[in-house]
């Protein structure tokens, strides 16, 4: 769907994290439905390093971008030389993904260094150009404050992940604090799911994850008793936002979410609908910063940005599984 009717000709899109799950997703879509503007991906992709956990230290994969016809930066957002190669460019949008996103990554500094510092440099950058910039927030910003969660209330992030996020939104607000017209727009993304994503491995999506179970063997694990909360929400509820921010007429952070909490065993229903029933195994949850409920309080994504979630877990997960079933095909 086509979320706005500017055409953007002429106009040129930077993507940080363009090889990533939603930063392709954003590339795809520039190129679908404004091919008279000029994208450009910038990205580290990843390498052969891993954190303690096991996890890639950057998630990026060339295979997100096959079919993308505009540019490939490959560049550290955290490397100077890197820096001046954007400071470099022209551009009138900035779409901000790039980051640590595995969010049970424990090297605080690190986090922070290319989570916010990072951010902060090319915010200047973006600034200076007049471009606008929307950036990817988070909803590990509210910790486990009770639901829904409303921007400004209850900002107490459990990990350096999400107090990362939350240093990227307290810097911002010190900036439309003087200028509240400052084209930069903060969006608190939930739990995102949808194509493009598999690459993400361990920290893909759980509607991924539990789909590739059944597929696999039938069976699937849940932490004891699938009855946490999250606000789910389909990759092209994602894009439409950004798309709306991107002609938001004031600066501002913005919760992305359906406005829904729904729970593990809710995405088990929809899986038994398409495979039938299977087996469920509730196993112990080593996570002490697990995030129990959370939901999106959209009333001033609606008003201000004009946003309208269109996928339900159900019509989302439904709409996700033809490529979740070519991605089980490709493993086996
Ligand atoms: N997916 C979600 O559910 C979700 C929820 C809340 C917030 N977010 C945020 O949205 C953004 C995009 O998330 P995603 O799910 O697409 O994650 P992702 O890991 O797939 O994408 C991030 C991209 O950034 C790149 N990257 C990492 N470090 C980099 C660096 N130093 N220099 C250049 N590129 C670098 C990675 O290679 C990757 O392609 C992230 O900022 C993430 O924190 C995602």
């Amino acid at each position: 769907m086509k979320y706005i009717k500017d055409t953007l000709e002429g106009k040129t899109i930077l993507i940080t994290g363009g090889a990533g799950f939603i930063g392709s997703n954003l590339a795809f879509y520039f190129q679908n439905h404004h091919p008279k503007t000029q994208v450009i991906v910038f990205d580290k992709f990843r390498d052969s390093n891993t954190f303690p956990g096991g996890n890639p230290t950057s998630l990026g994969h060339f295979k997100n971008l096959i079919g993308f016809e505009g540019k490939i930066i490959v560049g550290d957002i955290h490397n100077p030389n890197d820096l001046r190669t954007i400071a470099n460019l022209e551009f009138d949008y900035v779409f901000h993904q790039a980051a640590i996103s595995d969010t049970t990554v424990l090297d605080q500094e690190l986090v922070m260094q290319i989570n916010h510092k990072a951010f902060l440099n090319i915010l200047d950058i973006a600034m200076s150009k007049q471009a606008v910039m929307v950036y990817a927030s988070s909803a590990g910003t509210y910790g486990n404050s009770p639901a829904p969660n409303t921007v400004g209330i209850g900002e107490k992030p459990e990990n350096i992940y999400g107090f990362s996020k939350l240093q990227m939104d307290e810097s911002v607000r010190k900036i439309l604090k003087n200028n509240p017209k400052a084209p930069i727009v903060g969006l608190r993304y939930f739990n995102v799911y949808g194509e493009r994503e598999f690459y993400k491995g361990k920290t893909a999506s759980m509607i991924l994850q539990l789909a590739l179970q059944v597929l696999e063997n039938k069976k699937v694990k849940l932490f004891e008793f699938g009855e946490q909360k999250r606000d789910f929400i389909y990759i092209e509820d994602v894009i439409q936002a950004n798309l709306k921010a991107m002609n938001a007429s004031k600066g501002g952070i913005y919760n992305v979410g359906y406005g829904k909490a729904r729970s593990y065993n809710d995405i088990i229903k929809c899986l038994e609908l398409e495979f039938g029933k299977f087996e469920v195994s509730y196993i112990k949850n080593p996570y002490k910063f697990f995030q129990n409920h959370t939901q999106a309080d959209i009333k001033d994504t609606i008003s201000d940005l004009g946003y309208q979630p269109q996928y339900d877990l159900e019509s989302g997960i439904r709409n996700y599984l033809k490529e979740i079933k070519t991605i089980y095909e490709g493993l086996n």
